[in-house]
């Protein structure tokens, strides 16, 4: 999609893909040569004030982050890009790799450099070749031209950064899953606390951030935090990507400054839902996220504001779902997910999400009853509070969602409430056959 007028922090143009050549012609690697001269302390300060949440999903403010791994004792210290991008309908990481790769590396050596880490690596999902491909030829690149290794720009700052392909599984972008696959363990999550941040990658102090978040921070330190902070609300700040798909006229990668309604997203980014059609429904967040009524549409994009509403915005993914789909289908769609990626570690995500996919097989085929609505409910509730990692945990916000607003749909599959074309009741037409 088309430039917006704003000068925003990717000013996406989707056939330009940015050389390193170009990228220091219009100012890239400024805002390194910035943070390596005015130093470490006052660039962090202007990512705290710029309060740039992660984007990956769970929204933790950026520079608090960096803080606590500046702040740790151990001098030996990671970063890592995390560059999974695993939740379905997710597309923005790939284009930042893929079109604006210096951006990002760029982000990377600032984030190293503030947090104190000399290693760092790129863990990019094994699915994107082409965007491995050009990351390594990217960091070969940087590193010709001094932009990377030893005593970068001469101020005695070394970093080293290093591509890891992923292991194919969703799980492997949960952060402390991807630090064991990174280490050639099993990709499992490990208990919280410690975080990455006290003990990550090899048990010392690690940065994880998501591939959005750092290719925030070139711009941040380039044109200060009152400018980022005026991109979005007081509470938000700054822009996000959207990946919009679905059931729409115009489908694609949009960046929007927060506070924009998604209702907007939709219509005037989207084109609003196909002639003649109506939406249904909206999954805001992902696979992971929640399905929401057209009457949310107006919640403005912004995490406080979703909190409330009951809107995970997640990785910024939103698909529009119009009047000619199932939300049973849907739903059972993105359980079935659930259940290939989940590592069967613990009862609730395995055997929880086992029984709920054989009770929406039972409503899908019309043999269930509203007792069996109950005991999804019930279900939903164990996944989401007993599940050990946030895979279970999401699984439960999807089923949940759905239950709440669309309970209507789930009933009316119920056996009690099934009624033929001819409108008798099929339930006691199957009773008395
Ligand atoms: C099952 C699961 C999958 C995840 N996948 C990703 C992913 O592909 N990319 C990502 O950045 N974060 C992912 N996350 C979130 C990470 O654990 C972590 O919060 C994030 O990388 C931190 O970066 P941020 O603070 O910049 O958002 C995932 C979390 C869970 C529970
Ligand atoms: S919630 Fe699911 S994916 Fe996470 S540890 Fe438990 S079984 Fe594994």
């Amino acid at each position: 999609m088309g430039k917006t007028p704003l000068d925003l922090v990717f000013n996406i143009e989707p056939n330009v893909f940015v050389s390193l050549e170009e990228y220091l012609r219009t100012g890239g690697y400024a805002a390194l040569a910035k943070s390596l001269s005015q130093g470490a302390e006052l660039s962090l300060r202007e990512i705290i004030n710029s309060d740039l949440r992660g984007r990956g999903g769970a929204a933790f403010p950026a520079g608090k982050k960096i803080e606590m791994v500046r702040g740790n004792a151990e001098t030996t210290r990671y970063i890592i890009c995390n560059a999974d991008e695993g939740e379905p309908g997710t597309f923005k990481d790939r284009f930042i790799m893929t079109h604006i790769p210096f951006q990002l590396l760029e982000g990377i050596t600032i984030a190293a450099y503030l947090s104190g880490a000399s290693q760092g690596y790129i863990y990019v999902r094994h699915e994107y070749p082409e965007a491995q491909g050009i990351l390594i030829k990217a960091i070969n690149q940087a590193e010709e031209e001094g932009l990377l290794g030893e005593n970068i720009f001469g101020s005695g700052f070394s970093f080293h950064l290093e591509l890891f392909s992923g292991a194919g599984s969703y799980l492997c972008g949960e952060e402390t899953a991807l630090l064991s696959s990174i280490e050639g363990k099993k990709g499992r999550p490990r208990l919280k606390p410690p975080y990455p941040t006290q003990s990550g990658l090899w048990n010392k102090p690690t940065l994880i951030n998501n591939v959005e978040t750092l290719a925030n921070i070139p711009k941040i330190i380039e044109k200060g935090a009152s400018w980022y902070r005026s991109l979005g609300t007081e509470d938000s700040s700054g822009t996000k990507l959207i990946s919009l798909s679905g059931d729409i006229k115009k489908r694609g990668l949009i960046e929007v400054p927060f506070g924009i309604s998604f209702a907007e997203i939709i219509n005037d980014f989207g084109g609003g839902p196909k002639e003649g059609r109506k939406i249904k429904a909206v999954n805001i967040g992902g696979a992971s996220g929640v399905l929401v009524p057209p009457e949310l549409l107006d919640t403005p994009l912004e995490y406080k504001a979703c909190a409330q509403a009951g809107i995970t915005i997640g990785s910024g993914a939103i698909f529009v779902l119009d009047d000619t789909r199932s939300i049973l289908d849907n739903v059972q769609n993105r359980l079935k997910f659930f259940l290939h990626e989940s590592c069967g570690k613990c009862t609730p995500c395995r055997e929880g999400l086992r029984q709920a996919d054989i009770i929406l097989d039972k409503l899908i085929a019309g043999q269930a009853g509203v007792k069996d609505v109950d005991t999804l409910t019930r279900y939903t509730g164990a996944i989401q509070e007993a599940s050990f990692c946030g895979l279970g945990q999401a699984a439960g916000n999807t089923l949940r969602s759905s239950l709440t607003y669309y309970r209507e749909e789930y009933l009316a599959c119920c056996q009690e409430n099934r009624k033929s074309a001819g409108g008798e009741d099929l339930a006691l037409m199957e009773e008395t056959a």
